[in-house]
């Protein structure tokens, strides 16, 4: 496993492999390597995800489960979910069974604050974390791995990760939580007490074999990093958080979450489904989102310290519209009289991917695929759609990331009861 998390994306960028490398791989994705498959030529192949939904013994999100989505909560599922950007789970439908049954259950979803700067790739849960817990009603714990990022990093000190963990805060309160249902916590802040407890308890529960066998560890890895995978697990148990829930632990432990993530961090939630059976607890239930690929294209995840791997949400609309021109790659012909006769491949193309998670409007999305097979629009129009797009979603963000101050950050963080749907009832369980 590379030392430096967010690194291994670099050298698997498609234009990163050469034409006359023939070493043929599998992909890999975990929660530091994403790389799709390399064929015989050494062209670099985007994720499968139907595959990873088979080797990781997930469930896809399906068109019954769509409906009765909309059926039970009475919502239009969001265009995330209606466009498969979210496309797997465990368990989805038992969180659907306890809303249905008006029986409470959280949600819980987290950010490992690496850098200063957050992309418009790590939003995509947050966005749809928050839109749940909206339709839900309800209560959202949200982990800032500061801890993490030092354990797995050679170069960041402490003291680097805490002010990160702050600022990455205020980029994730930008998208708009609600502040009576929403706690957030860094672990280096919060970690002690219940949730502390809890993280004994499955600390307990997981041998070096079995972290070594699902992370990759092996003898030279620090033990920060072996037990690091008992604090991501913590926060999906309800009796982590006694200012939420209460502290009856029999009721508390059998109450679930659920997960909302991309399928990077997956395994770390298969070994904490596993330990749960163990300790009698409820199971946590996940919503996977596949990657927003890199600005150089399918097959690889945006870096957080590769400037020309994403688009940043502090990016200013002429950087936007620079990089699109610049790093995206284009499913597109090599000039506009055979893009014109031949049309585009949209589903390559950097640009359309993006739009379709980022562009609401599900009839001006068909329209430009229609338009961008046919020929009729050109790689340098969908590129300009797509920079008009995102330079709106980052300018509105950037507009409420000002507003957020220490004291909304303080008051996010504080250890109180939250207000939701089920408050009442679960006080007096
Ligand atoms: P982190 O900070 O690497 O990523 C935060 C969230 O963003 C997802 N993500 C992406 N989604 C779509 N496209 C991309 N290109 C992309 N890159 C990252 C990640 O899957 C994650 O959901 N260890 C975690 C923090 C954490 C956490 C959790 C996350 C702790 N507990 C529970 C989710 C759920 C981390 O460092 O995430
Ligand atoms: N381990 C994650 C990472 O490095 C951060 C994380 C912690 C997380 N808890 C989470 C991500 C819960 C998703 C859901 O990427």
């Amino acid at each position: 496993m590379a030392a430096e998390p967010e690194a291994p994306t670099q050298t698997i960028l498609p234009q990163a492999v050469g034409e006359d490398q023939h070493a043929a791989s599998k992909q890999t994705v975990d929660p530091w390597n994403v790389a799709g498959a390399v064929d015989e030529h050494g062209k670099v192949q985007a994720i499968d995800y139907n595959k990873l939904i088979e080797e990781f013994g997930t469930k896809p999100i399906d068109d019954a489960l769509l409906e009765r989505f909309e059926k039970v909560v009475g919502v239009k599922p969001h265009h995330l979910l209606r466009r498969g950007v979210f496309f797997s789970h465990r368990d989805f439908e038992a969180i659907l069974d306890r809303y249905e049954r008006k029986e409470p259950f959280y949600l819980y979803t987290g950010r490992g604050p690496s850098s200063d700067s957050m992309h418009i790739g790590h939003v995509i849960p947050f966005t749809f974390t928050k839109w749940l817990s909206d339709v839900f009603d309800a209560p959202l714990v949200i982990m800032l791995t500061d801890d993490e990022k030092f354990l797995f990093s050679e170069k960041r000190t402490v003291e680097e990760v805490k002010a990160y963990a702050r600022s990455n805060a205020k980029d994730i309160l930008a998208i708009g939580f609600n502040p009576e249902r929403t706690f957030m916590f860094s672990d280096y802040d919060y970690i002690g007490g219940s949730i502390y407890a809890n993280i004994t308890r499955i600390a307990k529960r997981i041998t070096v074999n079995a972290a070594s066998a699902v992370f990759g560890f092996d003898g030279s890895t620090n033990i920060g990093k072996m037990g690091f995978a008992a604090i991501q697990a913590a926060p999906s148990f309800a009796n982590s958080f006694p200012h939420i829930f209460g502290d009856n632990d029999a009721v508390t432990t059998q109450i679930p979450c659920l997960i909302p993530c991309a399928i990077d961090q997956d395994p770390y939630f298969r070994l904490t489904r596993d330990v749960a059976q163990g300790l009698h607890y409820a199971k946590p239930s996940l919503i996977h989102a596949r990657f927003l690929d890199a600005l150089g294209g399918p097959g690889s995840k945006m870096s957080a310290s590769v400037e020309s791997s994403a688009i940043f949400m502090t990016d200013t609309p002429k950087k936007i519209e620079t990089k699109m021109k610049k790093y995206a790659f284009s499913g597109g012909r090599e000039t506009a009289e055979e893009q014109r006769a031949l049309g585009g491949n949209p589903d390559v193309d950097v640009s359309y991917q993006y739009l379709r998670f980022f562009l609401e409007d599900d009839e001006e999305l068909a329209q430009i695929e229609q338009d961008y097979r046919s020929g009729k629009m050109l790689t340098g129009e969908i590129k300009m759609r797509c920079a008009k797009e995102l330079s709106k979603f980052c300018t509105d963000f950037q507009e409420r990331r000002a507003q957020i101050t220490e004291e909304t950050v303080d008051l996010f963080m504080s250890r109180r009861p939250l207000v939701w749907r089920g408050s009442e009832a679960v006080k007096t369980l």
